[in-house]
């Protein structure tokens, strides 16, 4: 097996932590980047001068997607796209993203240090908005394949109500060129995304890589009880419309459908929980619950979803509650294309480096890039399979592995 030279692994570790030091929240221990905010757009000048560096063409596009260019030598050729994304979603890891971005820089300047230039120009990208921000995941990427109207940018919006439109312009960009960050799918041959596993089956089978076959896509939806706000010491327990206890036994009732699915891969969470009034001694009368329903199996993620519904409107039934819920996001799982799985297989076998070929439980920009080109992903382990927390850490050894391959898998796609 390879054994990475230790100044590529030390330059790796050194721009991590650099990129770590943009974080709205240190006080909290993990990293909280959101797209868009001061320390985004910090780290953004960052990896600019990162690939400035590295002697790419750097342009950043409508909504603040970063590329870097390496032409090859047939300019016309269909390019091959590589990179991830830089934002965190609240209270994260360091590595989540960044090491797709800071390995495919540091893979480009690889191999154009070495002299070879392939006939396929080679383009860096850092994705804007990987994490839901806004909602929904992927801003950045979708954006890119055209997947948002001007009217979405005004619609989507944060906890604290500010529309992606406005966060855009906050930053300095023109919502109104969002159709100019439309990528032309003719153009590229492939996306290639280098990803932390943020899972532990690597870690846990003792292999270094994993090669993606299938990535898992989420069905996200705001589920609304409605009760009645009463005393909470006046008040008969057999007079109750507690929306709370309502929402409770509908979240237990969600993980045992997602427990008991049909393929044995649904995952399903409710990550943000509202309760109104929000006093102790007020019965709450009104909740909202942000459920995230995943599998790489649409249809069998269709049907836990279904039964989901059906069982809180039997819960709310029971209990004198009001259901209503609206979709936040839905995105159809994807197959990454076999001539990338391959280049990528052939990488490892060159390089000597034990690999599994695997699913993705995370969804990724490469998820939404293979609606418009062959994509492909290569994982490296997590620690304890942690991440999305500020335990996540991978070893250094790990990543520079994982960017020989990738820079190996490079040359293979874009001879
Ligand atoms: O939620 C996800 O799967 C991704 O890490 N944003
Ligand atoms: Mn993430
Ligand atoms: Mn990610």
């Amino acid at each position: 097996m390879t054994h990475p030279t230790t100044a590529v692994a030390e330059r790796l570790e050194d721009r991590i932590e650099h990129l770590a030091s943009f974080n709205a929240d240190p006080g909290a221990g993990g990293i909280t980047r959101e797209v868009y905010s001061p320390e985004y757009l910090a780290a953004s000048d960052y990896v600019r001068s990162l690939m400035e560096t590295a002697g790419l063409e750097v342009r950043v596009d409508a909504v603040g997607n970063l590329y870097g260019r390496w032409e090859g030598t047939e300019p016309h050729a269909p390019r091959v796209l590589c990179g991830s994304h830089f934002d965190t979603t609240l209270n994260a890891g360091k590595y989540d993203g960044v090491v797709g971005v800071l390995g495919a820089i540091d893979a480009v300047d690889r191999l154009r240090t070495a002299g070879t230039k392939p006939r396929r120009g080679i383009e860096v990208v850092a994705f804007a908005g990987e994490e839901p921000r806004f909602g929904q995941g992927c801003s950045g990427s979708r954006a890119a394949i055209g997947e948002f109207t001007r009217a979405d940018l005004d619609q989507m919006r944060d906890r604290d109500g500010i529309s992606l439109a406005q966060a855009l312009s906050g930053a300095g960009l023109d919502p109104d060129r969002l159709p100019e960050a439309r990528l032309a799918g003719d153009k590229y041959h492939a996306f290639l995304e280098l990803h932390i596993e943020q899972g532990a089956v690597l870690e846990s089978a003792g292999q270094a890589v994993g090669v993606v076959t299938r990535i898992a896509a989420p069905h996200d939806l705001r589920v609304s009880l409605r009760g009645e706000a009463m005393h909470a010491g006046a008040t008969p327990m057999a007079l109750r419309h507690d929306a709370l206890a309502g929402a409770a036994e509908s979240m237990v009732a969600l993980e045992r459908l997602a427990r008991a699915s049909a393929s044995g891969t649904t995952v399903a969470t409710v990550g943000v929980l509202q309760a109104r009034p929000g006093a102790i001694n007020v019965i709450p009368g009104e909740v909202d619950m942000d459920v995230d329903v995943r599998d790489v199996d649409e249809g069998v993620r269709s049907a836990v979803v279904d039964a989901f519904l059906a069982e809180t409107e039997a819960i709310v039934a029971r209990r004198g509650l009001v259901l209503t819920h609206e979709l936040i996001g839905r995105q159809p799982p994807k197959a990454c294309d076999e001539q990338v799985i391959e280049a990528a297989r052939r990488a490892c076998g060159e390089l000597d480096v034990p690999h599994r070929e695997m699913a993705s439980g995370a969804y990724h920009d490469a998820m939404v890039l293979g609606a418009v080109m062959p994509m492909g992903m290569i994982f490296i382990p997590s620690a304890g399979g942690v991440s999305h927390s500020p335990a996540e850490y991978t070893e250094v050894a790990d990543i520079a592995r994982g960017v020989e391959v990738l820079a190996r898998t490079l040359t293979h796609l874009a001879a």
